[in-house]
């Protein structure tokens, strides 16, 4: 079977020779056209005058488009419609796109777009929480509460009380490729587009709005992207539509890619959050009541931010059991880039304020904070149910001990972390470097080493219901070749190679049978993006089922044509077996063909057995959660605030993992841009709200160098209990939050220069170490 190999991803050679082609390096017909954007250069207010004269007359521009000029709908909003493509006069962030440019070179609609004459009436920016709390200024009329038990009754019984707050920066998502797409005319006023997107369909759905024609008349494919790490889930809309708008316009080929500088200042990055807590806890360090408030920096338009929001709110309570908890979340909007999805997708923000919440309790009980957090931790799957707790009774009188609740009325059945924690604690040695860094840490002056664990509970499915669904199209050739497609996009994570595994496996043939292809809305309709973490295994079952439906009629053939019952019929090693006899694949396909069987299928999956009011925050909006545990030792420099990760310790849940090798790069890779978000990568605005932090040489996410020198890396093989393709799980997005351990261990570093717990906020770069440090020094 092709599934559980560690095979390489299937176009690792073409991605380290160079030759992998992206959206800018498809050849285009003789005449393409090139695009950019004028961008606003203030934060917030009215454009009083554009004046475009010498834009039109700059060299080699073929037309110009302001928002009059667009023939439909000005909108590229994924939600509410509050994102025009072309500004109608109101200007939300620096960089807001105003005018669109259309030339016969890419440098010539750059140098264009530089040539505009505007004038502005300035409203003061908002661009801090402070700043839109102070005027409401908010998607949604109030902040989301959801609640579970009684929060306030349990922190005010409570032997101990703690509070805190502190900050989380955004973050950009740096994918390799920028933002591209590429637009082709059709003879009947329709679109063909290539685009570098995780969500083809929605492309498809603005551009035809766009312009004006019905779905069927735009196709777009997606054949992979350089990255796309949420960044590419919404925010490729403005350009495909661009390109699609002035190939209509035009007749010619129209593309369109950023440049670095124009990409961070033009799209959303992660949302940045201020977090409160107030805690209530008994001697063990077990939590009784907790209240947090979330504050979201939004940015200028809706875009995803709601649900992002939302599930920062799913994660409130990451691992651990939190019968009494309320949560609070303010959706803030600002005159920044429109926040979007970034890996997580609010999650290990959330995650994050509970983390930092189980360290505080520890350090104020001086008890080990591993421990804390078993003790805390959601009771284990076959154990039949934790010990009876004091205020532990399950939320809204559910009084099965069996099954311990989420905050939001899910039952958490398959639990893995006490297991996993036990072993990793094992393996990366706990105990005995405790003890030697605390003697290390006594003996050094101005350098302090730091261990800092977090665990990983995520929970899998998107949390609007309908999204989790997926389809696919797969064909045998009579020469037994398979042409494999679905709904899901390649962003460098894998995903192909392991549904043409899955493919490869229900034919028993080997993978050279199956070709991979690119996403196309012309092949498979009305997909989801790929997002989530859910590409395998919504795509995986889709294939799975296409596959299982050609082969039963195949089976179903050969069985009459051979006179054996269908199930003697074994499709293994390249061959058919068929009772007695064996054919080839190939030979069996050229029978079914000749015997006029179709072998062409679609297939389809949904999700089964979720349901999710949003408003409410009840129900069960994920299928299974994904479990992982990070162990990370750093060492910090209080003169200078220079730190390093010196080691880190993982042990991840894939399930029965799909392709071992690829989960463990999703592993090492979420790691790094985990800790990347929480120690290097600031971004900083001035008070004009411009973003100067736009390009490599100011903004520093994580290198090869920067990835642990001791790197253990162990999958916890077993297979998932939820019916998943395989019993496999999802792994994109969940080890992202094992970086938040770089960032504990930093603040665990940080405690042996004082006796308070330090206040720390993220990034926690090199200055906001150093100002940890003065803090602690100085009791401040
Ligand atoms: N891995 C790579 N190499 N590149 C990416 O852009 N995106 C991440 C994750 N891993 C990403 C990645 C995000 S945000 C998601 S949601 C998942 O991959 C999406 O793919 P999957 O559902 O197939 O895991
Ligand atoms: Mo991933 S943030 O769900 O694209």
């Amino acid at each position: 079977m092709s599934v559980a190999k560690s095979l390489p991803h299937d176009a690792a050679a073409l991605h380290v020779t160079g030759e992998a082609r992206y959206v800018d390096d498809i050849p285009t017909p003789r005449g393409c056209l090139h695009l950019a954007f004028g961008l606003s250069e203030i934060a917030n207010g009215h454009v009083r005058d554009l004046n475009l004269t010498q834009v039109r007359n700059s060299k080699d521009v073929v037309a110009v488009f302001t928002a009059a000029d667009l023939p439909f709908a000005n909108d590229v909003s994924p939600s509410a419609h509050d994102e025009p493509l072309l500004s109608t006069g109101r200007v939300h962030y620096v960089g807001q796109p105003l005018f669109l440019v259309v030339a016969r070179s890419h440098r010539a609609a750059r140098v264009a777009a530089r040539k505009a004459q505007a004038t502005y009436d300035s409203d003061p920016p908002i661009l801090t929480l402070d700043d839109a709390l102070a005027i409401n200024s908010r998607f949604e009329e109030g902040p989301r509460i959801w609640h579970a038990g009684d929060a306030d009754q349990a922190l005010s019984l409570a032997p101990h009380q703690l509070s805190g707050q502190f900050e989380i920066g955004g973050q950009e998502h740096f994918y390799l490729e920028g933002q591209a797409a590429l637009a082709l005319p059709q003879e009947d006023g329709g679109c063909h587009a290539h685009a570098s997107t995780q969500h083809p369909t929605e492309i498809q759905h603005k551009v035809a709005e766009a312009i004006g024609v019905p779905m069927h008349s735009v196709r777009v494919e997606t054949r992979r992207m350089g990255g796309g790490f949420g960044g590419k889930e919404s925010q490729g809309n403005a350009l495909a539509v661009a390109c699609a708008i002035a190939a209509r316009a035009t007749g010619q080929a129209c593309k369109m890619r950023y440049d670095r500088d124009d990409d961070m200042i033009i799209t959303g990055k992660r949302h940045a959050f201020r977090i409160a807590y107030e805690v209530g806890f008994d001697a063990a360090g077990r939590v009784e009541g907790l209240v947090f408030t979330h504050l979201v920096n939004c940015g200028w338009a809706q875009d995803l931010s709601l649900p992002v929001a939302d599930r920062a709110m799913l994660h409130a309570d990451n691992a651990y059991h939190l019968p009494h908890i309320r949560i609070e979340s303010h959706r803030l909007k600002t005159n920044l880039q429109s926040a979007t999805a970034f890996r997580g997708f609010g999650g290990p923000q959330g995650m994050l304020g509970v983390e930092r919440v189980m360290d505080h309790i520890a350090h104020h009980l001086g008890l080990d904070p591993i421990e804390v957090r078993m003790r805390n931790y959601y009771p284990a799957a076959q154990e039949g149910g934790a010990a009876p707790r004091p205020l532990g009774a399950s939320p809204r009188g559910i009084s099965s001990q069996k099954e311990a609740m989420t905050p939001y009325g899910m039952p958490v059945v398959d639990f893995e972390l006490h297991g996993m924690t036990n072993a990793l604690l094992h393996s990366a040695e706990y105990g005995q470097r405790r003890h030697e860094i605390a003697a290390w840490n006594a003996a050094q002056p101005h350098l302090k080493r730091g261990l800092g664990f977090s665990p990983v509970k995520f929970g899998i499915s998107f949390t609007l219901t309908h999204l989790n669904q997926a389809g696919a199209l797969v064909h045998v050739y009579q020469d037994g070749s398979i042409h494999l497609n679905h709904g899901g996009t390649e962003m460098g994570q894998g995903l192909f190679q392991k549904v043409a595994q899955v493919a490869a496996s229900r034919f028993g043939v080997d993978l050279q049978r199956v070709k991979i292809t690119a996403t196309d809305t012309a092949k498979v309709p009305n997909t989801s993006a790929t997002a989530a973490s859910s590409g395998s295994d919504l795509n995986g079952m889709a294939v799975r089922n296409a596959c299982d439906e050609i082969k039963m009629r195949m089976a179903t053939f050969l069985a009459t044509a051979h006179h054996v019952p269908v199930e003697e019929i074994m499709f293994a090693n390249g061959q058919v077996q068929i009772g007695p006899r064996q054919l080839s694949f190939a030979e069996a396909a050229r029978d079914c063909y000749e015997g006029r069987i179709s072998l062409s299928a679609t297939g389809f999956y949904k999700t089964p057995d979720l349901q999710w009011d949003r408003i409410k925050g009840q129900g069960r909006p994920f299928y299974y959660f994904a479990y992982g545990a990070a162990l990370t030792e750093v060492v910090v420099d209080q003169l200078t605030g220079e730190n390093r990760i010196l080691r880190a310790d993982i042990l991840h849940d894939a399930g029965a993992s799909l392709n071992p090798a690829l989960d463990i790069g999703q592993i090492e890779g979420g790691y790094v841009q985990g800790a990347g978000w929480l120690t290097t990568e600031e971004l900083v605005w001035d008070d004009a709200g411009r973003l100067r932090t736009h390009a490599p040489s100011t903004y520093k996410i994580p290198a090869c160098s920067d990835a642990p020198d001791v790197f253990n890396v162990a999958l916890w093989d077993q297979a998932n209990p939820a019916k998943t393709v395989y019993r496999s799980k999802a792994v994109g997005e969940p080890p992202f939050m094992l970086g938040i351990s770089a960032f504990l261990a930093l603040s665990d570093a940080i405690s042996a220069f004082g006796s308070e717990y330090p206040a720390l906020n993220a990034p926690a770069t090199p200055e906001e170490v150093w100002h940890a440090c003065q803090r602690l020094r100085h009791g401040v």
